[in-house]
């Protein structure tokens, strides 16, 4: 047990999906993995571990916001031993190319600030994928036939976004997307040296205004668990 996770030791796989959303780890753990059992439910973060195709995965929410995924990370990685840790989640559209219901493999990730900002004070970190994870993903994504694109995404402290200008900028230098918890995940996974990737669903267009309709994020949902888990056992 750590402070926000309740699982014995033993309880958590050294392979971990990490949705934003509880219900969303409740979901995919009851919908792909084998003999899933729950393992955390503490503060109503809901974890589960069971078997995909034979192996062992933990599919455990990580919150909204880079704060709340870094407790959750550091925990699993330093006191549950987690060593491959993939987002699975939703991000905003920063390009005209990039559409709703469209895959974004984020290959690093720009930021205002993350929790790791007082560590690195005056150095720009530049925070990124594990290589052969985001090989993996992109292939799995390919051989689904999900169109998908691979590069830099934002990872933002806020969601009802104040500075139009920097989306004006990012958009400018090519950045895919945006979201709320990747750049820290590559942070810490760097710190430790384990493997991480975000694997994000364009679930609305900061350009375009369009937006997933909530039919379809069920099935988006669910091919972007697939990859994640094509990927995190590639080569195994
Ligand atoms: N901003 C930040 N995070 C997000 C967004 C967004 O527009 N869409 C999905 N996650």
């Amino acid at each position: 047990m750590t402070i926000h996770i309740g699982a014995a030791p033993g309880e958590i796989a050294e392979t971990v999906l990490l949705p934003g959303d509880p219900y969303r780890a409740k979901w995919a753990a009851e919908t792909f993995l084998d003999n899933a059992a729950c393992v955390n439910q503490v503060r109503g973060m809901l974890g589960f571990t069971g078997t995909w195709k034979g192996h062992r995965v933990t599919i455990h929410g990580s919150g909204m916001g880079m704060p709340s995924l870094s407790i959750y990370a550091n925990e699993l990685i330093r006191d549950y031993g987690a060593k491959t840790l993939i987002r699975i989640g939703s991000c905003g559209a920063m390009q005209e190319a990039v559409k709703v219901r469209d895959l974004i493999l984020a290959m690093t990730s720009s930021t205002l600030s993350t929790p790791s900002r007082g560590i690195f004070r005056e150095l720009n970190f530049a925070p990124s994928a594990d290589y052969p994870l985001l090989r993996a993903a992109a292939d799995a994504a390919e051989r689904r036939g999900v169109p998908t694109h691979v590069g830099g995404i934002h990872s933002s402290d806020v969601f009802y976004d104040e500075r139009p200008d920097l989306n004006e900028q990012m958009t400018r230098h090519g950045i895919l997307g945006v979201e709320m918890e990747a750049a820290e995940l590559y942070i810490l996974a760097a710190r430790h040296g384990v493997r991480a990737l975000a694997v994000l669903t364009v679930s609305d267009h900061l350009l375009t205004g369009d937006a997933l309709p909530s039919a379809d994020r069920e099935t988006s949902f669910g091919d972007m668990v697939e990859i994640a888990l094509e990927a995190a056992f590639t080569g195994d």
